[in-house]
């Protein structure tokens, strides 16, 4: 591991051509993500949590950004979900490595409006409506087997029937406090600019590498 290093030559991030809010240029940022082949799926974020007072992380996928909020939907039930429910500050981590690019937005999550869970799930596919209602996330089954039997119990159930959202089922939206971008340079002397929010304005800083 040791002589695994690499050079970060690929871009530079630099005030002159910074926005004053941090929204635009994460959708900059994104739509390169998802352009570049080398990064398979670009909406995947690290998701960090709280959990007794120490720290819990996983991946989730990034759904929409609105209103200047970060989505994502899981099982309320799962761990993530209560722990974000009995603390909601976490941090979300981008890490477009094949870009030499990491974003981090730290901030507080809520869940969204039972309707907005509703619409995005009657948008997704039939075996994801049906997967949501087979695992009970986070929680132990004995066996795959077991799985497989709470699946073929939920295709009967809804095998001519419209599959209705689960009610342990929806979206988190969280608001940043703070934002950073980082863009890998030369000799390890990357551009770290970081975001952060002052009585609702939006401000950037440039960090030391
Ligand atoms: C690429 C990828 C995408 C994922 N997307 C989601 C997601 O959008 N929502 C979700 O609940 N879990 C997602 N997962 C699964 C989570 O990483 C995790 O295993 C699961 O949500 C249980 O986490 P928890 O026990 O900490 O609550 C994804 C995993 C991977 C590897």
């Amino acid at each position: 591991m040791k002589d695994l290093r690499k050079n970060y030559t690929k871009d530079a991030l630099l005030e002159a051509n910074l926005p004053s809010q941090p929204f635009a240029l994460f959708e900059e940022w994104f739509a390169a993500a998802v352009a570049e082949p080398l990064i398979s799926e670009a909406n995947a974020m690290v998701l960090s949590t709280v959990h007794n007072n120490a720290v819990d992380s996983r991946i989730v996928l990034l759904k929409d950004v609105r209103d200047s909020h970060f989505v994502f939907f899981t099982n309320y039930n799962s761990h993530k979900g209560k722990q974000l429910e009995e603390n909601g500050n976490c941090t979300i981590l981008f890490p477009w490595i094949a870009q030499e690019r990491q974003v981090i937005v730290r901030g507080k999550a809520t869940k969204i409006s039972e309707q907005e869970s509703s619409d995005y799930f009657d948008s997704r596919p039939k075996g994801s409506q049906i997967g949501a209602w087979v695992s009970e996330q986070s929680s132990e089954i004995g066996s795959r087997e077991d799985l497989d039997a709470n699946l073929d119990f939920y295709l009967k159930k809804f095998e001519n029937t419209l599959i209705p959202k689960p009610n342990h089922w929806g979206g988190f939206e969280i608001k940043p406090v703070e934002i950073e971008f980082w863009q890998g340079r030369e000799n390890r002397l990357h551009d770290r600019i970081l975001y952060y929010v002052e009585n609702e304005k939006w401000y950037f800083k440039r960090l030391q590498p």
